[in-house]
């Protein structure tokens, strides 16, 4: 399973958090923005209702074949996950509104502000959106000269926009590389 920097799994902490908030809201419908190899989606799938169906967008198509298999080697049906093989910014705007149970975040740091956007327009009310690496977005010390992180900036935005959005109900859980998730009030 992928083991390259750029497509780190899920700690299996992270990942237990996942499959716990999937199956408390009982959900059928969850997209995933950041395939990677699969380790996530197998934990969202472990949670989801059995005929649940995971949507999972990645800009590289050999990892999501990876996942394809992943999925498929821990004893999931094909028709349980749809990769969509893409940006994010590109894809997510084609998805419908309010017709998912679940949004997890798990691709690229600075665009996290668009991808809380994006998945306020996407999730049914009580839906729970999850971002990925809340507490592990630390830039590489370069130094004195070095300037703002856009990863750590755009984590930090991500936190302050979730918290002072009254719709939604936030919470910051210290596993793993850190979750920080919400749900969307009524
Ligand atoms: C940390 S990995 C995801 C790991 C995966 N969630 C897991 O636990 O197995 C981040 C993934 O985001 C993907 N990615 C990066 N930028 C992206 C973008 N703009 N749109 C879609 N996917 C992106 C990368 O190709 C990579 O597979």
């Amino acid at each position: 399973m992928g083991r390259q920097a750029d497509t780190r799994p899920i700690s299996p902490s992270g990942g237990a958090v996942l499959r716990f908030l999937t199956a408390a809201i009982g959900a059928r419908a969850v997209v995933e923005i950041g395939t990677g190899c699969g380790s996530s989606g197998i934990w969202l799938l472990r949670g989801m209702r059995p005929d649940g169906i995971l949507t999972s967008v990645d800009v590289v198509p050999e990892y999501q074949q990876s996942a394809r298999e992943s999925f498929q080697a821990a004893g999931f049906a094909a028709n349980r996950a749809r990769l969509i093989h893409g940006r994010a910014m590109d894809v997510l705007p084609r998805l419908n509104d309010a017709a998912y149970d679940m949004v997890f975040v798990d691709a690229a740091l600075p665009e996290y502000p668009e991808y809380l956007k994006e998945s306020l327009r996407l999730l049914r009310d009580g839906g729970i959106v999850a971002f990925n690496n809340a507490l592990d977005a630390t830039p590489a010390d370069d130094g004195p000269l070095s300037g703002p992180d856009p990863g750590t900036e755009a984590m930090r935005e991500t936190g302050r926009l979730v918290r002072e959005d009254d719709g939604l109900i936030p919470l910051l859980l210290p596993i793993g590389e850190g979750m920080l998730a919400a749900i969307r009030g009524a």
